[in-house]
């Protein structure tokens, strides 16, 4: 029997993020000069995400995704990745990195155990990549998405961010670059989660949107049957698959069966959750497995989170969080928190 929230929802998908640092500044996700980051000694050694993983995994976590920041800033990911895929329970390991590094990496974490793989790809022009992510890495990128499925990841994924008037234009041409790759990209509705502090209602191209310009050029497009997964999938007239995540215009916190556990321990039951669970200061103060689970089991049970939908509800949005308020509090920045 899963363990379920207080609107029925399981507890059944962990994103795990392992480092809060990252190597690009996306403009959505890290538009800032300078960040607080989380200090060393907290974040959590491998064994204790092992044996925090394990007490997910007796409570019904099936999937797990590794996240950052960036996970492969993370030295020696792949032991990590073997000592997670070994664990019972796991019937699904997956990664979203921003590829800069995936060349190097591909192979190792594939023969760790890696089973999915999410590639972040905003843009196929190097200079709106530059003006994106403030580093001049897309033949990195793109590299890394070729190492991966030579490294044999079949099951690999794009995730695009669209924004209006920096690379909405190029959703057609991302889509054309997907399906020559074989890969299935999702198109994701600019929130105005964590570090978005640039975010304004105009910027967001909504799903209508998004659907419209890929019709004009890639013909109609028919929905396919939904689960609980944040991507809506769509096909295309010569088969193609792709997804749009309307996490903005239509959310889907009815179905969310996620939670996140940032690299210092701290668990959050929702993306837009202000407040967590220290695991951590559970993990180092001796107290006991059963102790841990009782405690997530508590505060599964207790969860009312359902914060894309009450932000919908919001009249004249503004980005969630002020800047001030992010460099005293890194929790609430979408890099700590795990994309
Ligand atoms: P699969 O479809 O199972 O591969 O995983 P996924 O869609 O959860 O993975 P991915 O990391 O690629 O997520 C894509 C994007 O969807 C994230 O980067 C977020 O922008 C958004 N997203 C993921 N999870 C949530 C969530 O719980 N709530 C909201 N509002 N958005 C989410
Ligand atoms: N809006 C939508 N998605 C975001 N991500 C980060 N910030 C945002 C945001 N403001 C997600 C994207 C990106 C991943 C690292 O995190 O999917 O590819
Ligand atoms: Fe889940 Fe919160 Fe995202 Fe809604 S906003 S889908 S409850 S994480």
């Amino acid at each position: 029997m899963p363990l379920l929230d207080a609107f029925a929802r399981p507890l059944e998908n962990l994103r795990l993020s392992v480092t809060d640092r990252c190597n690009l500044r996306c403009q959505y996700c890290m538009p800032e000069k300078e960040y607080s980051w989380l200090p060393q000694p907290s974040v959590l050694t491998f064994e204790e995400i092992e044996r925090v993983l394990g007490i997910f995994l007796r409570l019904g976590v099936k999937k797990v995704r590794l996240t950052g920041g960036e996970p492969l800033l993370r030295r020696d990911l792949e032991v990590l990745v073997a000592m997670v895929a070994r664990q019972t329970g796991l019937r699904e390991l997956a990664m979203t990195t921003n590829g800069v590094l995936l060349a190097d990496k591909a192979e190792l974490l594939r023969k760790a155990g890696l089973q999915r793989l999410t590639v972040s790809l905003d843009t196929l022009d190097a200079a709106t990549f530059r003006l994106l992510a403030r580093r001049d890495d897309l033949d990195k990128v793109i590299g890394g998405i070729d190492a991966a499925r030579a490294a044999g990841f079949v099951d690999l994924k794009l995730d695009t961010v669209a924004i209006a008037g920096v690379n909405d234009h190029e959703v057609p041409a991302l889509l054309a670059f997907a399906k020559e790759r074989s890969a299935e990209i999702r198109f994701i509705e600019y929130m105005d989660v964590g570090g978005a502090t640039q975010w304004k209602p105009e910027s967001v191209v909504s799903r209508a949107q998004l659907l419209a310009s890929i019709e004009r050029v890639h013909g109609t497009v028919t929905p396919m049957p939904r689960d609980s997964a944040p991507a809506e999938r769509f096909s295309l007239p010569d088969g193609t698959v792709f997804g749009v995540i309307a996490s903005v215009t239509q959310p889907f916190c009815a179905t969310c069966d996620r939670s996140r556990l940032t690299a210092d321990g701290m668990w959050l039951k929702c993306l837009y959750a202000t407040t967590g669970t220290d695991l951590r200061g559970l993990l180092r103060t001796g107290v006991s497995d059963a102790e841990i689970a009782g405690v997530i089991t508590t505060e599964w049970h207790a969860r009312r989170d359902r914060g894309a939908e009450v932000r919908a509800g919001i009249v004249d949005r503004k980005p969630l969080v002020e800047r001030d308020e992010l460099r005293a509090t890194p929790h609430l920045e979408m890099h700590t928190r795990g994309g």
